[in-house]
């Protein structure tokens, strides 16, 4: 008998960076892209296979003989579980771009516990699974705000404070996103660091641009929730426009965004850390296809759509 387990990518709408300083985002599943795990109990011990990295992983019952990211990762939920790791091959894939701000560590991280705790019969709640992808993000991503592991774990929109219970909101009236990536892979320490330095340099110029995008996000809030979707386009613009302060975004970013927009895009920005990964361009539904090619013109390396729902 096989057992399965998976978990969504995600997508930040609105106040990515601000949020890692205590100001509130937004983030939306992508239930279309997953990290999926189908696990076999038995043989001599627990193997990943880890499909995409084409990788075939022993994991050994001692949490310090490996440095492999995923060996940590399975020891971290072993050891919050309390068992020891039980005989059986995982097979992991996912269709989530790596490094592509798309939250990929997260919901493989997620994929995995959820797969480890059918196999040894130990559960989590949804908050203390939650806290344990959380506590794997900081092994990785130094010191995250949480937003990915949330939005991944409760696969639910949310809208997301550092520190406080999550509150999930509801989606007035979908609407659809064209997604790009630069191809960039971009790992979100680095500019998370560049822009806690540039804070530090310069509180009164970098202050009020975080709190300018925390009052953006509160407006967008509204939008989501009461289905305003025409209003959504300008924040997101200028939430692009508050992260090139920022010097997260890139110039490729900035084409894509110039691009989308003028396409017909109803707004646009970048999404995730930044300086590349995914820009995301808010679309009239018969828009879509002609920002889709816009977009491909300008330089993605991959697009897709997806509805917000
Ligand atoms: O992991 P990414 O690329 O989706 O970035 C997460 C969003 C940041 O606000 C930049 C960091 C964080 O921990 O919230």
């Amino acid at each position: 008998m096989s057992l399965n387990a998976s978990a969504p990518a995600k997508i930040i709408l609105f106040g990515e960076h601000a949020v890692v300083h205590g100001h509130p985002a937004i983030a939306v599943p992508v239930s279309t892209l997953r990290a999926t795990a189908t696990a076999q109990p038995g043989g001599d011990g627990l193997v990943i296979e880890a499909v995409d990295l084409g990788e075939r992983l022993s994991i050994p019952p001692d949490s310090d003989k490996s440095d492999h990211p995923l060996v940590m990762v399975v020891h971290k939920i072993l050891q919050t579980l309390d068992v020891p790791p039980p005989a059986a091959t995982i097979t992991l894939r996912s269709t989530i771009p790596i490094a592509g701000g798309l939250g990929s560590g997260a919901a493989v991280s997620t994929c995995l516990a959820r797969t480890l705790m059918q196999l040894t019969g130990k559960s989590l709640t949804l908050s203390a699974l939650n806290a344990l992808i959380f506590e794997i993000e900081t092994i990785f991503a130094g010191t995250p705000s949480g937003i990915d592991n949330t939005v991944i774990v409760y696969e639910q929109p949310v809208y997301f404070v550092r520190g406080k219970p999550p509150k999930t909101i509801t989606i007035g009236q979908p609407f659809k996103l064209v997604v790009a990536d630069t191809g960039i892979a971009a790992p979100t320490h680095i500019p998370v660091g560049d822009v806690r330095t540039l804070r530090a340099a310069d509180p009164q110029r970098i202050e009020p641009i975080l709190q300018a995008i925390g009052d953006l996000v509160r407006r967008a809030r509204v939008a989501v929730e009461s289905g305003d979707v025409a209003a959504l386009g300008p924040l997101m613009t200028q939430n692009h426009a508050y992260l090139r302060e920022l010097t997260v975004s890139s110039l490729l970013l900035d084409q894509l965004v110039d691009a989308a927009l003028a396409a017909g895009a109803l707004g646009a920005k970048l999404s995730g850390a930044g300086r590349g990964g995914n820009m995301i361009a808010l679309v009239r539904p018969e828009g879509a296809y002609a920002v889709e090619s816009a977009l491909s013109s300008a330089g993605a390396v991959h697009v897709f759509h997806t509805t917000v729902r």
